[in-house]
């Protein structure tokens, strides 16, 4: 069995929180001990670049969710896990794929469109404040997926357009230059419940709301001390529908012990009270990794070294693929013989080939080229690679007497007595 590939990436530019340990970084270190997948983390700082304009706290972040992920169980020796910037080769795919990009797929990212939606809203030019960072991110991100050629990514609902995306973008790499590419998919864990944060809402960085997860003891109690309830008095039996702290607790408590907190719920337990046991509980499990955090902390050097080895291991499989993407496109030597005499030898030995492709209008074409890569004839833009796909087998099944009725779809022919010869190998070759 074909082992999968799983990666996802880790923006840079905060502080890791509890929301963030329950709904991302804990299911992932549990998946990566499954025997039959290889993952790959990373920390994706170059993206924090497009939301972070301070190098102190790009800096700090790194440093802060390196050690996280390590302080909770991820494995370097298992998994491969390394930063972004460490692989030269990205930024370098990232290019290839911009060539192959529409700039209409990227115009509808969800995350650019928000942006102009708010300037028009407010009377600004569409893309005031829109720095091309922004624009790209989705083929940063895709570059990141394809490099690896990851089957899985793991990500919140709100990425799952840009793994749509970076599909997209593989398959008019793949289109144009050959297979390269496996298609990714989004995995979006089904049950992993969304935390609420200290005001009732979802813990998130942009509502200011946030627990940090390796907050010293003392300030994790005052945090979760601090957790908005209702007013009812100690005694009166409380809900824990819509209850911050009762979810809190779920998310790590085991099922028998959310049931006797929802007992004592029931039971009328004073907030305060209800508090410092969801508090030691958190804590029972935080404490342990809080403190192998605490020294890693200390420490930078030590994973600066891990995080270094990880993109060696990133590498021996970034560099040579990245040379055959180079390769792929064209980026060739010279005076590579290999690469001339391939050209000439195909020219004499091939034959005339159907290519198809898709175009930044979102359409999709295709062109005949002769053996020595003349073009002899060139469509117009289907809707589907379906439609353009069942031009090519009429054209080579009716050979010439396909070009009337097709006529409509196709750019007028150049040399009609050689695009007529080139069909004819067609039908001579499906017989
Ligand atoms: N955009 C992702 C986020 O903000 C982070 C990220 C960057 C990523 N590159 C990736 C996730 C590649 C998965 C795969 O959450």
């Amino acid at each position: 069995m074909k082992t999968q590939r799983v990666l996802t990436g880790i923006t840079t530019s905060g502080t890791p929180h509890l929301g963030n340990y329950v709904g991302a970084i804990r299911p992932t270190v549990r998946a990566s001990r499954l025997a039959e997948v290889e993952s790959f983390y990373f920390l994706a700082d170059y993206h924090a670049l497009i939301k972070v304009g301070e190098p102190a706290r790009v800096q700090r972040s790194t440093l802060e969710i390196a050690a996280t992920w390590l302080a909770c169980g991820l494995d370097p020796e298992r998994v491969t896990f390394y930063r972004q910037s460490d692989i030269p080769e990205i930024p370098e795919l990232t290019w290839l794929l911009t060539c192959v990009t529409g700039k209409g797929l990227l115009n509808r990212a969800h995350a650019y469109k928000a942006s102009v939606d708010k300037n028009t809203a407010t009377g600004e030019e569409p893309d005031a404040g829109v720095t091309a960072g922004l624009f790209m991110y989705p083929v940063l991100m895709a570059a990141d997926i394809l490099m690896f050629n990851a089957h899985q990514v793991p990500v919140g609902r709100d990425q799952i357009q840009h793994i749509e995306m970076a599909r997209d973008i593989a398959a008019s790499f793949n289109h144009l230059y050959g297979e390269h590419f496996t298609l990714p998919e989004a995995a979006i864990e089904e049950h992993v419940a969304t935390l609420p944060g200290l005001d009732g809402r979802k813990m998130s960085k942009s509502y200011d709301n946030t627990i940090p997860l390796f907050a010293p003891r003392e300030q994790l109690r005052k945090l979760i001390m601090g957790i908005v309830t209702d007013s009812r008095a100690p005694g009166e039996p409380k809900s824990t529908e819509g209850s911050a702290l009762f979810q809190l607790y779920q998310a790590f408590a085991t099922p028998e012990e959310t049931m006797a907190l929802a007992k004592a719920y029931a039971d009328g337990i004073a907030w305060g009270d209800a508090k410092l046991r969801v508090f030691e509980r958190l804590d029972q499990e935080i404490a342990p990794m809080r403190q192998v955090y605490d020294e890693l902390i200390q420490d930078p050097a030590r994973i600066e070294q891990i995080l270094l080895a990880g993109a060696r291991k990133a590498r021996a499989i970034a560099t040579p693929f990245t040379a055959r993407l180079r390769e792929a496109v064209g980026l060739r030597r010279l005076d590579s013989a290999q690469a001339v005499v391939r050209q000439t030898k195909s020219s004499k030995a091939s034959a005339p080939a159907f290519k198809q492709y898709r175009e930044s209008d979102g359409l999709f074409y295709f062109k005949l080229l002769d053996a020595a890569g003349q073009l002899l004839l060139q469509s117009k833009g289907f809707a589907s690679p379906r439609e353009a796909g069942q031009a090519i087998a009429r054209l080579q099944q009716l050979g010439s007497g396909a070009l009337e009725t097709l006529q409509p779809q196709l750019e007028p022919a150049a040399d009609s007595g050689a695009l007529a010869q080139a069909l004819a190998h067609f039908q001579s070759v499906e017989g």
